[in-house]
């Protein structure tokens, strides 16, 4: 059905087109070449009967033999059918494989992407749209290697469902790594939405773009002759091409017309072709189509509600006849040049032809047979969801019935990643509408099928579900905490806090409220200002203080009691016990796993970024290495994944194992770029490398990757690990910019200390800063070392006490500063933080003149990768080993 024209094997050779096929015989050439060589994208545009299908028939025979060929073709009447082109596309290679190798090549990428194609089952929940358009391309590239050479064809897109586009838009993207051939037609100008907004990266992405132009006068002249005969006159063949434009599917077809008329071609009859030429549009198809008689007329009605997809079979019973009438129906409709046939497939001639006698067909009529058509389409097997574009079209008429079909389709578009074509479902069955006592529910879940997409609708929808009766308790709670999110990430924190409030003043005590309470801090923790932290601190710690962690709404509260502890640098050895209260068996609970949504993701890291700052790296290293594991199976390969790399990678960083670290960073770097520019996650991991590039001691690289990022991070509500304005000031000194280094590090000291975050493992600014300040204010040095060093007993970990003596030490001279250098290594080796040990035993072998601490310092120094303390240590050797 999608192979090209199933009827039109032998294509006439094409006039004017020699560029295009040029083009793609390069193309061709070039991907047979080698499997390693980039791929190219062919962009064909133009109006509707430039030859856009031709030219891709002709490209496609031009490749067959040569490579593997699939195609596909976008239709007006099933644009609202989620996934529908690509599923066309790979067909070829779905059925060819069993469900087994499907499963097999497509690895982790199989649970993601293959609801989407319709190769499995989808689970029960939502699926997030990007990671099934992220599985998508991966699937498509694994095939692409498995069929190399492999040419994919994708015509009319402007009429390709637009989660099509989405994949295709992100697909070409990937062409400098991938050896594929894609040949895309669209007609210019076609789309709209979203799906103009990918079609147009698709054009801009294109190696080559062309527009299609309509013949000249002398293509027009010889497709008359070496259709009528070479008799035509030159004066009928200008008329040809004067009356059609040089249009070439008003040309071929003024010319079939002119054989059926047996018009003489000849200067004297070019006054009939005016008029002949009015009849292939609009009424003069629907006239042709009319004298086939009343069962070609209904089985051509069948077919273009159907739009795709139409096989002979579902046709017929549409339409209401017998397999044998609807034979002979076909027959006569193909010798009237409207439909074509392929074994059970049929197609239209020409999409124009499709949509005009879609047109055609009266309103009731048409409501009608789509009515009919999706019980067809049920019946025969083919699920809701396909169903649901008929129902889309069915009048509304308080049918409950149709309104439970639509709500079963939704629930299928999501499961597959097409939140869209829910949300069209459900707004239709709203329109139906809905028996009062399940319209709040179908609000509410029109309010979650937009959660990910429209924050403002779906904040809409959830009031007014919140505002009727029919949301039992937990499902009203449910709705709330969505309604919250939605808030925040529309930036209303107030409003989402309000209506959190509001609904748990409607309750007692209980595990329902206190869902709603984890809910409300989680939102402070994350996005709220500065104002009254030390007052949400304390109200936090009242709350989560005495809870054991059975359900989830504890856990979370205890993750988040935790990271405020660990920030303010309370008891580690308390942070770490309330995170392990927050765990199941060590692991993280059933429904607060890292794929798992009704938790903000952010609290996976401060658990995982409490242990790593609290000692318990090994816990915060199976943590993120966990997440990075899940993230990359379930394909979500946006900012969760980014940012669970860059964790992973700061836990070595905190371990000293820094080339690691730094390969982990430039990757979760390299992720968050192409999700954005400029987010936070940017500053947060930017923050992390530049961190580990100056341990590295390659200060300069840590410069570019700040210029790059333009990183500066406001002081402002995001708690940044490790703290970026501490990284910013040290960076700044030590790239010699010491007037900004100390005032970035004075600026941070306020803000933090305003917020009450002491934690100097976090947030060491004290130590840059008097070591900074110790020659020209030595009393404020020693000040701030003292204060820091109280803090960091506090806190209580091996890291933060040799840390404060390691300081401690710099300040004083002699023997002191040996004795303070000595402790400061001892905790440190204590500590699982390796590169913080290494400088330890380099100061101390430095200060005690010592080459045996320092040869072990060097030692470390190697071991973590810290080059430029391997400089310094060979520095004070080289004396000592001459
Ligand atoms: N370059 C060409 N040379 C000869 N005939 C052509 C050419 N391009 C298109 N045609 C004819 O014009 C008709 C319409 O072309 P088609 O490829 O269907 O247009 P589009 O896909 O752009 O709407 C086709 O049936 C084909 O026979
Ligand atoms: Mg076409």
């Amino acid at each position: 059905m999608t192979h090209g024209r199933p009827e039109g094997a032998a294509w006439a050779p094409l006039w004017e087109r020699d560029d295009e096929l040029a083009a793609a015989s390069h193309a061709l050439d070039d991907l047979r070449m080698d499997s390693t060589s980039a791929g190219r994208l062919l962009v064909f545009g133009g109006e509707a009967g430039t030859g856009k299908t031709a030219l891709l028939a002709a490209v496609r025979g031009m490749a067959e033999g040569r490579a593997t060929v699939w195609s596909a073709r976008g239709g007006e009447t099933v644009t609202s059918v989620p996934f529908n082109v690509v599923r066309q596309l790979l067909q070829p290679a779905l059925v060819a494989l069993t469900p087994e190798e499907i499963h097999e090549y497509l690895g982790d990428w199989y649970e993601i992407a293959g609801p989407a194609l319709g190769v499995t089952e989808p689970g029960g929940r939502q699926v997030d749209p990007q990671a099934v358009c992220d599985g998508l391309v991966e699937a498509v590239t694994r095939l692409a290697h498995w069929k190399w050479p492999l040419v994919l064809i994708i015509d009319d897109a402007h009429w390709a469902d637009q989660e099509t586009l989405q994949w295709l838009a992100a697909f070409v993207r990937r062409l400098d790594e991938l050896s594929v051939l894609v040949v895309v037609a669209h007609r210019t100008g076609g789309a709209e939405g979203d799906s103009a907004r990918h079609l147009a990266a698709v054009d801009a992405a294109a190696h080559t773009l062309s527009i299609l132009r309509p013949f000249g006068p002398d293509a027009v002249a010889s497709l008359t002759r070496a259709t009528l005969g070479e008799h035509a006159d030159a004066p009928f063949c200008r008329e040809i091409w004067a009356v059609t434009g040089g249009n070439p599917y008003e040309t071929v077809e003024l010319l079939a017309k002119v054989q059926d008329s047996e018009l003489e071609p000849v200067e004297s009859c070019a006054d009939g072709l005016r008029a002949l030429n009015r009849t292939p549009k609009g009424n003069g198809l629907v006239a042709r189509l009319e004298s086939l008689g009343p069962d070609a007329i209904r089985l051509a009605w069948a077919a273009a509600v159907l739009g795709t997809d139409i096989s002979l079979d579902l046709a017929a019973r549409l339409a209401g006849m017998s397999r044998d009438k609807a034979e002979d129906c076909v027959d006569r409709l193909r010798t009237a040049r409207i439909l074509l046939r392929d074994g059970e497939d049929l197609e239209f001639v020409q999409p124009k032809i499709a949509s005009t006698i879609y047109r055609s067909i009266s309103g009731a009529t048409r409501t009608a047979l789509h009515g009919r058509a999706a019980s067809v389409v049920t019946l025969a097997g083919l699920g809701a969801a396909a169903a649901s574009r008929h129902l889309l079209e069915v009048h509304p008429d308080d049918d409950p019935e149709l309104v439970g079909q639509l709500r079963q389709a939704a629930a299928e578009h999501l499961a597959v990643g097409a939140p869209d074509a829910a949300r069209r479902c459900l707004e239709r069955a709203l329109r139906e509408p809905p028996l009062p006592e399940i319209h709040a529910r179908v609000l509410y879940e029109l309010g979650c099928a937009t959660l990910l997409t429209s924050p403002a609708t779906t904040i809409a929808h959830l009031r007014e579900a919140l505002s009727m009766h029919g949301l039992d308790q937990e499902l009203r709670v449910d709705a709330v905490c969505r309604l919250s999110q939605a808030f925040v990430h529309n930036d209303q924190l107030e409003e989402g806090l309000r209506a959190i409030d509001e609904e748990a003043g409607r309750l007692g005590p209980g595990p329902t409220r206190l869902r709603l309470q984890a809910v409300r801090s989680m939102w402070e923790g994350i996005h709220a200002g500065e104002e009254d932290a030390p007052g949400r601190s304390r109200r936090l710690a009242a709350l989560a203080g005495p809870l054991t962690g059975r359900d989830n709404s504890e856990r979370a509260l205890l993750i988040l009691r935790a990271f405020d502890a660990m920030t303010r640098g309370e008891s580690a050895e308390m942070v770490v016990e309330l995170c392990d209260r927050a765990l199941v068996n060590g692991r993280l609970a059933p429904g607060l796993g890292w794929t798992d949504t009704e938790w903000s993701f952010e609290l996976r890291l401060m658990l995982g970024g409490c242990y790593a700052f609290a000692d318990r790296i090994d816990r915060a290293e199976s943590l993120f290495t966990e997440g990075v594991r899940a993230y990359e199976s379930a394909g979500w390969s946006g900012g969760h994944l980014a940012l669970s790399h860059a964790f992973l990678g700061y836990v070595h960083r905190r371990r000293g194992r820094l080339a690691d670290a730094e390969r982990s960073l430039r990757e979760g770097l390299r992720l968050a770029d192409r999700v954005g520019e400029g987010l936070p996650m940017h500053w947060e991991v930017a923050s992390m490398l530049i961190d580990t590039l100056l341990a590295r001691g390659h200060v300069e690289e840590a410069g570019a990757i700040a210029d790059q990022y333009g990183f500066a991070p406001p002081s402002a509500s995001t708690i940044y690990v490790p703290d970026a304005m501490s990284v910013r000031g040290r960076l700044l000194l030590a790239l010699g910019r010491t007037d900004e280094g100390l005032s970035q590090l004075e600026a941070t000291a306020r803000a933090l200390t305003a917020r009450g975050q002491y934690n100097t493992v976090l947030a060491p600014w004290a130590y840059d800063l008097a070591r900074a300040l110790a020659h020209e204010d030595p009393e404020r040095a020693a000040h701030l070392v003292s204060d820091a060093r109280m803090q960091a007993e506090r806190f209580g970990t091996d890291t933060a006490i040799g840390e404060a003596l390691r300081c401690a030490a710099a300040l004083e001279t002699g023997p002191r500063a040996v004795a303070l250098y000595r402790k400061a290594a001892t905790y440190l080796e204590s500590s699982p933080c390796a590169y913080e040990h290494a400088v330890a035993r380099v100061e101390y072998g430095i200060a005690a003149e010592s080459a045996v601490e320092l040869e072990r310092g060097l030692t470390l120094a190697r071991e973590c990768g810290a080059d430029g303390l391997v400089d310094r240590a060979l520095d004070h050797l080289a004396p000592a080993r001459q």
